[in-house]
């Protein structure tokens, strides 16, 4: 039985007499009836009003009834797109095609429209809403106006209701083709300023009455310039052209070298086939579409569109994709206030070092109080207060603060070495070297000056809170909130509790990560919590193949089909040798020989050597001639028994699910949706995996060691 509940889009329709254009259809998308905070979107019986509500305006002028339609919406949308809950129903998901259909019929229809459409971007539009604005002529879009994009192949689909044919005709080859296959990897959508620099916009108005004025302007100049174009279908309004270019035209060749520009240290196209051996298709898909667009008809590119947009619905990719998505959206840092957190009027970094800066940074920006670093040395203080109000001039350079208020924020910041400075503060975060014992006399130190009710936090990444809080007289008050490096661009904290912990401490550490406007994920004080945990299970998986003798190369390409954003050895370089080294013996230490102590990582760490040589034009940076030699490749007997390839990636698949399958149990953390939010964003592991948990029941590693798939038969369904 379908758990879905389509809230249907209704589309007003009124006429309105305009002194150039005649009579005009306006239609405008609303939400349901009392439900106007929501956005207006796409599912099957909205698709059947809009389409509908255009289809009926259609035949009004080819009835000679009106002279133009325009389209808009109302309060802060468009149309917000396809009503994604719908994919996660796999009964709903079966009307994707006859959605798909309608929308195709009336893209074919609008051809030959005698009448010239607007469509007015009062606010977002996205996906299949971008997709219907492009039925229209002529675009206009609010000022201010946010969320102009085709987000499709970053949830494992394409723009399937004729975007991947139609937006190379609006915007040009480039910029669609950069629309389609790269913003949505880099969560990138237009605002209406970057849509009209692109084309994707003809001009800017602020309401419907001035983006008439745009449109008839637009349209008296459209049919002046477009007498020697091939026109877009007989009898058609004369000011619209063909959209797809013809084979062997510069415009084709134009589109060929889009696909086959730079990304990266490769082009498009091989980046995108890269993806589809990662278990990513739809970005593939939709450069193959592109590219067969010269010569076609615009049926023949529809269905061909249609045929691919089937395909990758229910696919593996597009479930855990949009299972992806779900998450990011639920664990968005809130609007309302956590409920219980006490008010923050002062707070402290004990550091001043390369995290305590950055934390202090964020703080003064999310919490606008004044913020104290507080370092044993003099020097380190004026270089973390120097590097601090760095960080708030770039954020004021990203046009994300005003000038006025990054300079009071950065006036806000201090650094000093006398402790006392830090009395007065409400909260006090330590970004001290990672040794219990320096911890421990830093916060023994802090309730020294601070009142007995205010928060003792650490950064610790391995430590335990636990232990940290034992002698203190209030442990209570007592959290971690685990910054990732660099502070500013990690989009995670994880937030450890302590048996200890009291709810005014917990919910006051949340409200701080919700004030960064940074996700939190909570962990319980357990060994490298819930990031480092996982990611160190991986990467010991790695190191053990390496100590015993296996060919670094063949090592470190191992992993690539599980798609993660860099490989092993160019990860452990990032991490830093003697991080990972220390990190990996603690967790052996405290959670046993699941986590392999890598004596070739301790060597490593030792010669100061990197896992990966330097480069920038290839892929995956090689590895170094180093690895070989300080974990004596090639010396063991029988090579065949230690696993590389896909059987090191089974293993990894197999340590993970265990690894996930103890913590859920332990209560390190409740859900485990929880694990894949932290590993997307702390660790970047890939969306279309789901994080991990979709792809590890998918490849069947919950099932070989957790006692069956974390999420029952959602992601197994289809075998
Ligand atoms: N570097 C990372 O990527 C990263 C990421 C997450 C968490 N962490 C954690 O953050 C903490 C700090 O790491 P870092 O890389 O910023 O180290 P760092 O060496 O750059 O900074 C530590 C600073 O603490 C100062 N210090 C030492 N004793 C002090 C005391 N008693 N009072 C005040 N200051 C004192 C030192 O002078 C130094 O400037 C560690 O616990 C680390 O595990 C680091």
């Amino acid at each position: 039985m379908s758990s879905y509940t389509e809230h249907v889009t209704r589309v007003l329709a009124t006429d309105l007499e305009h002194p150039a254009l005649g009579t005009v259809a306006v239609l405008t998308f609303a939400p349901p009836e009392g439900q106007e905070r929501r956005p207006a979107t796409l599912g099957p019986r909205s698709i059947e009003a809009v389409t509908g509500a255009i289809g009926d305006a259609l035949d009004r002028a080819d009835a000679g009834e009106i002279g133009a339609i325009a389209m808009t919406g109302t309060g802060k949308v468009f149309l917000a797109g396809a009503d994604l809950s719908m994919f996660a129903d796999p009964a709903a998901a079966q009307h994707v095609g006859p959605m798909t259909r309608a929308a195709h019929e009336l893209q074919v229809r609008v051809l030959s429209s005698p009448v010239p459409i607007l469509a007015h971007l009062n606010g977002v539009a996205l996906g299949g809403g971008l997709e219907v604005a492009l039925m229209a002529d002529v675009r206009t879009a609010a000022p201010g106006v946010r969320g102009l994009a085709v987000p499709e192949t970053g949830l494992g689909i394409l723009p399937g209701w004729g975007g991947t044919t139609l937006l190379q005709s609006v915007v040009g080859p480039e910029n669609a083709v950069r629309m389609i296959l790269e913003d949505p990897a880099r969560d990138r959508q237009l605002s209406a300023e970057q849509a009209l620099d692109s084309g994707l916009v003809d001009a800017l108005a602020p309401d419907l009455d001035a983006a008439l004025e745009e449109f008839a302007a637009l349209v008296a100049a459209r049919l002046d310039q477009n007498a020697d174009e091939r026109p877009a279908a007989d009898d058609a309004w004369p000011g619209r052209s063909a959209p797809l270019p013809a084979a062997d035209t510069p415009e084709a060749e134009e589109l060929r070298d889009a696909l086959d520009a730079a990304h990266g240290a490769e082009t498009r196209r091989t980046w995108t086939a890269r993806l589809e051996t990662q278990g990513a298709p739809a970005a593939a898909r939709a450069l193959d579409l592109l590219q067969k667009l010269p010569g076609s008809t615009v049926t023949e590119a529809l269905a061909r569109e249609s045929e691919a947009l089937t395909e990758l619905v229910g696919s593996d990719a597009s479930s855990a994709s949009l299972y992806s998505a779900e998450l990011l959206r639920r664990g968005k840092p809130g609007r309302a206030p956590v409920e219980g957190a006490r008010e923050l009027q002062k707070v402290g970094v004990a550091g001043a070092g390369l995290m305590a800066s950055q934390i202090a940074a964020q703080l003064a920006i999310g919490l606008r109080v004044p913020v104290v670093m507080r370092d044993l040395d003099e020097d380190i203080a004026a270089t973390g207060l120097a590097g601090a109000r760095d960080v708030i001039a770039q954020t004021a350079a990203h046009g994300r603060l005003d000038e006025e208020a990054a300079t009071t924020i950065a006036a806000s910041l201090s650094a000093t070495t006398d402790l006392a400075e830090l009395a007065g503060c409400d909260l006090v975060i330590e970004a001290v070297p990672e040794v219990l014992e320096i911890k421990r006399s830093v916060f023994a130190e802090l309730e020294g000056v601070l009142d007995a009710d205010a928060l003792l936090v650490t950064n610790t990444s391995s430590l335990s809170v636990t232990e940290m809080a034992r002698d203190l007289d209030h442990p209570q008050r007592v959290v971690g909130l685990h910054f990732f490096n660099p502070v500013a661009k990690m989009p995670l904290v994880e937030v450890i509790h302590t048996e200890k912990t009291d709810e005014t401490t917990l919910a006051t550490a949340l409200e701080v990560v919700r004030r960064l406007r940074k996700f939190a994920v909570r962990s319980a004080d357990a060994p490298g919590f819930i990031v480092n945990r996982l990611l160190f299970r991986v990467l010991g998986g790695v190191l053990a193949s390496l100590d015993a003798g296996a060919d670094p190369d063949e090592v470190d390409a191992s992993l690539d089909a599980l798609g993660m954003p860099m490989r092993p050895f160019t990860l452990l370089d990032l991490v830093g040798l003697e991080v990972a080294d220390h990190v990996g013996q603690v967790l052996r230490e405290q959670l046993g020989d699941r986590f392999h102590a890598s004596p070739g990582l301790s060597a490593m760490a030792e010669r100061k050597a990197r896992f990966t040589e330097r480069s920038k034009n290839s892929v995956h940076p090689p590895a170094s001639p180093t690895v070989a030699e300080a974990f004596g490749a090639g010396g063991t007997e029988d090579l065949s028994q230690v696993p590389v390839g896909d059987a090191l990636l089974e293993k990894i698949q197999d340590g993970l699910a265990e690894e996930i399958g103890l913590m859920l149990g332990s209560g390190v953390v409740e859900q485990v949706e929880q694990v894949d939010l932290a590993l997307i964003l702390g660790a970047g592991f890939p969306r279309h995996r789901g994080g991990i948990t979709p792809y590890l029941d998918q490849v069947g590693a919950s099932q070989r060691v957790a006692g069956g798939p974390f999420h029952g038969e959602r992601f197994t369904r289809q075998g």
